[in-house]
């Protein structure tokens, strides 16, 4: 199950990205906004990422404007290692070393071609459970 959060700069990119995930048949909980009204990044950060943090969901996707506000504000929830990644090798990298929870992405930096395909790697691509990773990850949760 996946955790998806946005506000409303980041709601017209999370209606691509729910349509590509249905096409791949993976399930979803929409954790809101749920229009292009103005609303406060951080209320869906924190919703989406109790649900990942929970473990109610094991992966999350997190959309504002820059994919600034909404990272800040979910990697405040204890256990969330989330990912503001702009790039293909970000994305692959911050699964393998960081195993990174959640993804963050800003629709107005980004279009949905990318984004998608973003979306896709950090997906697909497991954790590289190397012991210096896993030291490090266990070391930020100290
Ligand atoms: C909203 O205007 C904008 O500030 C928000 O989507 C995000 O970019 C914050 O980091």
């Amino acid at each position: 199950m996946i955790a998806l959060g946005c506000d409303h700069g980041g709601y017209a990119l999370m209606q691509e990205v729910k349509k590509h995930l249905e096409e791949r048949g993976l399930e979803y909980k929409d954790y809101g906004c749920y229009s292009e009204e103005s609303v406060d990044y951080p209320v869906y950060a924190k919703k989406a990422a109790n649900a990942v943090a929970s473990g109610e969901c094991e992966r999350g996707i997190l959309i504002c404007g820059t994919g600034i506000g909404i990272s800040i504000a979910a990697n405040k929830v204890k256990g969330i290692r989330a990912a503001l990644c702009h790039d293909c090798f970000s994305a692959q990298a911050t699964r393998e070393h960081n195993n990174a929870n959640m993804l963050a992405m800003g629709a107005r930096v980004i279009g949905p071609g990318l984004a998608l395909k973003i979306v896709d790697i950090f997906l697909d691509t497991p954790f590289s459970n190397d012991e210096r990773h896993v030291r490090r990850i266990q070391m930020i949760e100290e």
